[in-house]
C-alpha cells in the first residue's frame, strides 16, 4: 500500500508495507506500493493530555484535542482524569468514553482518577471499567495536593500502589508555594522528595519529570516516567517571551536543567506532551499548563533531522516505549501483525510554527516560530486520515486494542 523510506525494526529501509484490514500483512524491499516522499515513522502515542471537555469546552474538546493530535501524528492518546467533573467513577468514566466514540479523531484512552474519597472503592470502578475498555493507569494522581478534591496521602497511595498501576504528578504539594510566575515558587526539591517517597511506596509510573535528579532515581528502577518536549527545550529564560504565558506544572527549570535532559534524551523512557490547554485570558490569570500534542512530534523530527537526537530514539520514546509501558497491544511499531498506523514526514518540508495554523481549541503556543517538521500523511488502520480530516478514532476495549 506504502512503499519508501520506513523506520523498520530501528532502521530505515528502503521498502514496501501491504496492509489487510488496517493491519500490517508485509514488509519488505519486494513489496510494492504508493511511493511517498519523506520518512514513513510509526504514528506517535501521547500518554498525557488533558482533552478537558465536560464542563471546560471553552479551552478543549475531545473533538478538538483529537484534531490537534491527528495533525501532529499522534494516533492514540492517554486522557487525564482531572476533568470538570473528574473522572472518579465509573459512570463519569463511560460517559467521557461515550463522547470520545463519537468525536474523536485519533484512538482514545483514558486514566482514571484516585482521590482519597474514591480510595476505598477503586478496586469495584477498576473492575467495572476493565470489564468494558483497557484502562491503562490511574492518575496522574496528585500527592498532598492543597486542595482536598485532588488530594492523595502517601497513605492512601500505599494501600493501592502494589495492585494498580498508577502515574503521579510527582509533586509534594507541601513543599509548594503558590505565586507567580510559579517557577519561583515550586522548587526542583517538591519533585526530588516526592519521586524518592514515592519509590520507597512502589513502582509508578512518574508524568513529566523536569529534573535531573528525578530522572536519575527513576531510570535504573522498576518504575517508568516521561518528560515533555517544555521541559527539554524551553526553561526559565523563556520567560522574556512567554511573560504570563510561562506558567506549566512543574515549573521550567534553568536552562542548564533542560539541556541535561536534551542531552540524555537516550535515557527517558517516554515522550509525553502534557497538552494541558487553558485560553489566553486564563494564562494570564496565572493557570499553569501548555498545549502540546500537534506540535510534539514535528518539533522532535526536526531535531533528529538536525542530528540532535537519533531517529531511533525518538521513535522508541514516542512510540514503541509507549505502548509498552501501558499494554496497548498492536500499537508503537511498524511490524507484521501491528496496527498500520504510520506518520509520513517530508524532512525537506521545514515550517515556522504559528499558533493560528493549529487545531487546539486554546489559540496559543509556547513554541511559535519554531522550526518543525509537520507529517503530510497520518494513517490510522491504514487509511489517511489527515488530508480529509477523517474521523477515525476508536475507543479501546479491554485488550488494549482494537480488535
Ligand atoms: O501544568 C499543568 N497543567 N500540569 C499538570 O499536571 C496539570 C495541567 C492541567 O490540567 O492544567
Ligand atoms: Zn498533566
Amino acid at each position: 500500500m506504502l512503499e519508501g523510506k520506513v523506520f523498520y525494526r530501528g532502521n530505515f529501509v528502503e521498502a514496501g508495507i501491504e496492509v489487510e484490514d488496517g493491519i500490517i500483512k508485509r514488509v519488505g524491499k519486494l513489496v510494492k506500493g504508493k511511493k511517498v516522499d519523506g520518512v514513513i515513522l510509526p504514528a506517535g502515542i501521547d500518554v498525557h493530555v488533558h482533552f478537558r471537555d465536560f464542563n471546560e469546552k471553552h479551552k478543549e474538546t475531545i473533538e478538538t484535542g483529537s484534531l490537534s493530535a491527528l495533525h501532529g501524528g499522534i494516533c492514540l492518546v492517554v486522557d487525564q482524569p482531572n476533568t470538570m467533573p473528574r473522572v472518579d467513577s465509573e459512570e463519569i468514566y463511560f460517559l467521557r468514553m461515550e463522547i470520545a466514540e463519537k468525536k474523536s479523531y485519533v484512538d482514545y484512552s483514558l486514566n482514571l482518577a484516585l482521590t482519597n474519597k474514591n480510595a476505598e472503592r477503586i478496586g469495584e470502578i477498576v473492575r467495572r471499567i476493565s470489564e468494558r475498555y483497557h484502562l491503562p493507569s490511574i492518575g496522574e494522581v496528585f500527592l498532598e495536593h492543597e486542595s482536598e478534591e485532588l488530594k492523595i496521602s502517601y497513605e492512601t497511595l500505599s494501600k493501592v500502589a502494589n495492585t494498580w498501576k498508577i502515574s503521579v504528578h510527582a509533586e509534594d504539594a507541601t513543599l509548594v508555594k503558590r505565586g507567580s510566575p510559579n517557577f519561583l515558587y515550586r522548587t526542583k526539591e517538591a519533585e526530588i522528595v516526592a519521586v524518592k517517597r514515592c519509590l520507597e511506596i512502589s513502582n509508578f509510573h512518574f508524568c513529566h519529570l523536569s529534573t535531573r535528579e528525578a530522572v536519575e532515581m527513576v531510570e535504573n528502577s522498576a518504575s517508568s516516567f516521561e518528560v515533555t518536549p517544555h521541559h527539554l527545550l524551553l526553561s526559565i529564560e523563556d520567560y522574556k517571551t512567554l511573560g504570563d504565558f510561562v506558567n506549566v506544572n512543574p515549573p521550567l527549570r534553568d536552562k542548564s536543567d533542560a539541556e541535561w535532559l536534551l542531552r540524555n534524551f537516550h535515557k527517558i523512557r517516554i515522550l509525553a506532551s502534557d497538552h494541558a490547554p487553558h485560553s489566553e485570558e486564563e494564562k494570564k490569570m496565572g493557570k499553569s499548563g501548555f498545549p502540546g500534542v500537534e506540535t510534539m512530534y514535528p518539533i522532535f523530527v526536526r531535531l533528529a533531522k538536525l542530528g540532535l537526537i537519533s531517529f531511533k530514539d525518538l521513535v522508541e520514546k514516542i512510540a514503541v516505549n509507549p505502548a509498552k509501558v501501558f499494554g496497548f497491544n498492536g500499537y508503537g511499531e511498524i511490524e507484521v501483525g501491528n496496527l498500520a498506523n504510520f506518520a509520513v514526514f517530508d524532512l525537506k518540508k521545514v515550517e515556522k510554527i504559528g499558533a493560528k495554523d493549529l487545531h487546539s481549541k486554546c489559540g496559543w503556543t509556547p513554541y511559535e516560530g519554531f522550526e518543525a517538521i509537520f507529517p503530510t500523511q497520518v494513517y490510522i488502520r491504514g487509511e489517511e486520515a489527515l488530508e480529509n480530516n477523517l474521523r477515525l478514532g476508536k475507543t479501546l476495549s479491554n485488550l488494549g486494542s482494537r480488535e
